[in-house]
């Protein structure tokens, strides 16, 4: 088990290059079981999610060779089982994308409840809505979930909740579904436009994905040889953009879209937060007053709810009290407790945080309790006063390509030591 140890109170200076998205390759390759042949992915993260669902999907017959670090090439020509239920798939939420990639190729899946973050009941209801519409029949066993259809037929589909993960999921078994589907108050994620344009380069037939209506129409099969390209990380962007301003840095954060951190960015300039955007690349300079402001998670175009436990972070520096509502999770504060030992002045009051800035935050020895709680944590002890040592960082590891190294990069006193 390693620990991080960080001596915080340095200020980030330099250029940081955000890896491909986790939430868009963790759908880009269980997409790709839906062409039965051969595909190449670049800009993949090189992290622990990523790892876990390629030996998921090695179970299943899909071989996968490493080009290099960021590229992958997927051969699922010879994937002949629909049940992915071998212990990985309790090791992160993403899992649940072979629901709808199998039932897609098989018109059968055999799937383990998915794990992921601890951020409160996460039901998958939609999702099993939207199978059923489209003539699943769906049993729940001994933790397992069976899908299985004479034939998949397109329905509509209303969301009752806007969720991404039906969202995707519906759109996977669709696509090869007979007829045309329409998914009603869809999630519009960018990472839903990433997917739907991989599938649509494989040969699929989807619109309005980036809309809250998508519509696809079935096709027979999809075709082989594609290349991919995942878009950049908007969460690993934002992350960096946030630890900037925190610690009143100068950084030149590289290989984003702007236009996906439209919501983040309106806050750090309501906080008196440079921010300068170019084509594909965001700076961030930031002084020492910080205006203190009010943030409410959303669905995109709204502010993300994986930005918010870094946002925590960043409201401590600005001066007055802040408010954050979480809008997603019902049970994403759970960080603030790790938080108070370094000194933060926060209260919880049922779905929103109160935060009292302008107090200076002292090391000490804090758990991630979650992937970007893990995120918010590394954040504050980049700030702090004296010796910060995170524990539980395989958390960070699920989600971030070397953290450590890209803060390093910036002039962070942080180093990774076993424990
Ligand atoms: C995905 C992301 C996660 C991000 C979240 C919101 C992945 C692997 N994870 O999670 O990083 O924080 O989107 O942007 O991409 N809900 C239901 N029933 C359902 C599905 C969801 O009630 O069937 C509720 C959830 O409890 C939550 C809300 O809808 O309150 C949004 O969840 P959803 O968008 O589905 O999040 P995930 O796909 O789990």
């Amino acid at each position: 088990m390693d620990k991080l140890v960080i001596h915080g109170q340095r200020r980030l200076k330099g250029e940081v290059t955000i890896s491909g998205a986790k939430n868009a390759a963790l759908g880009v390759l269980p997409a790709a079981l839906l062409s039965c042949d051969i595909c190449t992915i670049e800009n993949v993260p090189d992290i622990l999610d990523i790892k876990i669902l390629k030996r998921i999907m090695e179970s299943l017959g899909t071989r996968f060779e490493d080009i290099d670090n960021n590229t992958i090439r997927i051969d699922t020509r010879n994937v002949n089982s629909y049940q992915a239920t071998t212990e990985d798939m309790h090791k992160l939420r993403g899992s649940y994308y072979l629901m709808g990639a199998l039932l897609g190729r098989f018109n059968k899946a055999v799937v383990t409840f998915p794990g992921g973050c601890n951020l409160g009941v996460r039901p998958i209801d939609q999702h099993i809505k939207g199978f059923e519409s489209l003539g699943a029949k769906v049993e729940i066993e001994h933790g397992l979930i069976k899908l299985s259809a004479e034939k998949l037929v397109g329905a509509s589909i209303y969301l009752d909740v806007v969720s991404v993960g039906a969202t995707i999921n519906i759109m996977l078994a669709a696509v090869r579904a007979e007829g045309v589907t329409t998914i009603e108050n869809a999630a519009r994620e960018p990472h839903i436009v990433d997917i739907a344009n991989f599938l649509n380069a494989m040969g699929a037939n989807i619109k309005g994905a980036g809309t809250d209506i998508i519509r696809i129409r079935g096709v027979k099969q999809l075709k082989c040889n594609v290349v991919h390209s995942i878009i950049p990380d908007q969460i690993e962007a934002g992350t960096f953009m946030i630890a900037a301003a925190a610690t009143q840095g100068d950084v030149l954060v590289k290989n984003v879209i702007p236009k996906h951190m439209e919501s983040l960015t309106a806050k750090l300039m309501e906080m008196n937060v440079n921010v300068e955007e170019f084509d594909d690349s965001i700076r961030i300079s930031a002084g020492d007053k910080l205006n203190n402001v009010n943030i409410k998670t959303l669905p995109y175009p709204g502010f993300p709810t994986d930005l918010q436990p870094p946002a925590a972070i960043l409201l401590l520096r600005a001066q007055g009290i802040s408010t954050i509502t979480e809008g997603i999770f019902e049970n994403r504060f759970q960080y603030i407790e790790e938080l108070r030992r370094m000194g933060a002045k926060i209260r919880v009051e049922g779905r929103i945080a109160v935060i009292e800035g302008g107090y200076p935050l002292t090391g000490a020895p804090i758990k991630a309790l979650d992937l970007r709680a893990g995120a918010a944590c590394v954040i504050a002890g980049l700030i702090a006063e004296g010796e910060t040592e995170v524990f539980n960082i395989h958390y960070i590891d699920r989600g971030y390509e070397r953290m450590v190294e890209k803060f390093q990069s910036l002039g962070a006193d942080i180093k990774r030591v076993s424990c």
